[in-house]
Order: C-alpha cells, then structure tokens, then sequence
C-alpha cells in the first residue's frame, strides 16, 4: 500500500562526532548573535561538560550572557517561564540547550515564549507556531529523545497534571551537535531507559499510520542501531562506539518519528509521567512490548519487518515473525536491566483507568495503527502491571 501523499522535513544542521561540542564555534556565524545564553542541568553542569561548550563559543566571538540549571527531569510550564525570564534578563539572542530531553525540551519551550510572547500554555496544540522563532542549538547529552531534531517540544503542566505537546517544525533546533563524550558517564540504568525512548521512536514511527518511505528507512535503521549497540553502552558505558551508534539511533528515530509521529506507546507512557512523573524512558520501556502486542492483528507485516532489524532470522511466516518481534523487545528490555512491569515503577494500580482514559485523548493516539479505546489501552495496561 502507497501513502496518497508524503511530507518530510527535518529542519537541523546535525554535525557529529566525538569532541564536537569544543569545537562548532565555526557553525555559530551564520546566526549573527552575540550573547548566548545555556539552558541545562544541575548534573549537566556539574559534568563540566559547559566548559567545552563554552570553548565553542568563545572562538565564534559569542560572550555567555547567562546559564539557566534549574531544568527538573520532567520539565513543566513554570519552569519555562523562568527559564524565559532569566534569558530576557540576561540580554540573550542565542538559545544553546546542553541536556537531555527534559533540557531540549524547556529550552525549545522558552525560544516560543522569547520569540512570540505569551504563556507558554497559550501554544498547546496543533497550528499555533507559524513563523521562525529565535536560533536555537540543541547538544544532547543522553542518547534517547531525539529532541534536538524533532518538532516537538513535551512539557508538563503542572496545573491539570498532564504531559502537553507543542508542536511546530519551527521547534527543531537549527544546529544539533551530536557529540558521543558527552553521553559516556550517563550510567547504565539511564543509558538503558533512554535507549528504549528511542527504540520507541523507531518502532512507534515504522507502526505509525502516518508512515512514509523517508521515516521507514531511518526507522529500522535506527531500529538495528539500538538492538546491535545499547546492550553494550549499558555494559561498558565508556565505549565510544557504542556510545557513537546510540546517538546516532537516537537522532535518526528522532528523525523518523517527527514526521511519522509515534502511537499508544507514548500514548500511556504520556499519561504515566504526567500523572506518577515516572521518567519518560522508563514508561517506555515498560509499555512498548505490550503496545506492539496490541497492534500485532493489524501490523504483522510491519511486526516482521521489524523483527529482520533486531537481527531475527526470517521464519518465512509473518506472523511468527511478528510475534517475535514482540518477544525480542520484551526480552531486551529485561537484559538492559530494566523493570518490565508497571508495578515496579511506582503506579497505584488503581491509578491504571485514568491512565487509560487520558492516554486516549493524548495526540499519539491518533497516528496507532489499532484505534484504541480506553477499554482496550486499560487491558494492555493490566497486562503491564
Ligand atoms: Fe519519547
């Protein structure tokens, strides 16, 4: 079957490879900015990992105008407004987020509120981001969001207890800087959780409804990146190489999910952080197995695609295939030292319907394969638990 009609776009310059985050000062010229101001962590900044940073901006001419720390693994709309609030002070005209998702993330929230005003809780939706917003440079520091390439921007909002999503192609960052250094002391229970939100990506992006050839081919390859590399960044955190392919996968199923979009997965794992704030890695690692279960009746011939990426051997039956791919996934999760239950994360089991119904009307439902129903998503769910 043919998609009628495709878009696809990444918006990025991506430039790679170890020790790059010392030296992009020559990508910096064309944003004629002056004053940049970082967006980061408490762990991020204690790593020393801005002094590189800082080696980068210091030969492209560029003074630091301030650095915002006060980033929260979960990141919510306050947390943007102070983090906008801090930079207007500080006089900065170039954004540069050095973190994980949650940092990427608040930092493409605050570059809404900087360049178009407001509240930040004035953008959830579809359509509401319609022109270029200020420069933004996005240097990741895990290997799992791909949100320095991705049009989307995750926040909580503290006031109703759920995960928002912004969404524009103005959001992805106009430089990422994939520099694998700084993602060898993530220790192995992060590596692991963060490599399954991309694996997520992959898979969610492949299932998707909304799936075209560009994402299908950055998809699996991503797909076969994480299944060949994490095991081996969980075990020996400071092999570049595998440090280098995880955040390659990373950013390319970030890639591939930012047009496909992704499906129930994130769906319930939205739902999960945004009312139990468990980390968005760890949702994802607990609910992808099930999540493709789910969606084996109407995508086994994606199912068994998937299954040749993990390194399967063909059985010659697309559903066995399928079915195999599930098992792959679920198995991996447990040898990548990761909780595979529910349970173990910290969610009241009675908090499981609420789970269901808000997962239902979270915007990556819409782009599953299987429509689901909070009947349906609430099965799943007891099954995770
Ligand atoms: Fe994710």
């Amino acid at each position: 079957m043919l998609p009628e009609y495709y878009d696809f776009q990444v918006r990025s310059r991506i430039v790679a490879g170890p020790g790059t985050a010392s030296s992009f000062g020559n990508e910096l010229e064309r944003f004629k900015a002056e004053r940049a101001f970082i967006v980061t962590d408490e762990v991020v900044r204690g790593l020393g990992f801005l002094d590189r940073i800082e080696e980068s901006l210091t030969a492209a001419g560029l003074e630091t105008a301030g650095v915002f720390d006060e980033v929260p693994p979960n990141s919510e709309f306050g947390v943007v407004m102070r983090g906008a609030e801090a930079c207007r002070e500080a006089g900065g005209d170039l954004l540069v987020a050095v973190g994980g998702g949650s940092v990427l993330d608040t930092a493409k929230g605050m570059n809404i509120v900087l360049s178009l005003g407001g509240e930040i809780a004035d953008y959830q939706g579809f359509g509401l981001i319609n022109e270029p917003l200020g420069p933004l440079v996005a240097v990741p520091t895990t290997a799992g969001t791909g949100s320095e390439v991705t049009g989307y921007s995750v926040i909580r909002d503290e006031a109703t207890e759920s995960k928002q999503t912004l969404v524009s192609p103005y959001l992805a960052s106009d430089l990422a800087v994939l520099d694998p250094e700084l993602t060898l002391s993530m220790p192995p229970g992060l590596t692991a959780s963060t490599g399954l939100d991309a694996l997520s990506h992959a898979v969610e992006a492949y299932l998707s409804t909304n799936w075209r050839p560009v994402s299908d081919a950055l998809a699996l390859h991503a797909s076969r990146l994480i299944a060949e590399w994490l095991p081996r960044a969980v075990e020996s955190g400071d092999d570049i190489e595998a440090r280098y392919w995880m955040l390659t996968a990373a950013c390319e199923a970030g890639m591939a999910f930012s047009s496909a979009m992704v499906g129930c997965v994130h769906a319930m794992a939205h739902a999960v952080g945004g009312l139990y704030e468990v980390p968005h890695g760890l949702a994802n690692a607990i609910l992808l197995a099930p999540g493709m279960e789910y969606n084996l009746p109407v995508a086994e011939g994606r199912l068994a695609d998937l299954a040749r990426a993990f390194g399967l051997e063909p059985t010659g039956d697309a559903s066995r295939d399928a079915r195999a791919a599930v098992d792959f996934v679920r198995g991996f999760v447990a040898r990548v030292g990761l909780p595979t239950r529910l349970r173990e994360a910290g969610v009241p089991e009675e908090g499981l319907e609420r789970i269901a119904e808000a997962a239902c009307v979270d915007a990556a439902v819409y782009t599953n394969p299987r429509e689901a129903t909070p009947e349906e998503l609430l099965e799943v769910l007891k099954k995770a638990y």
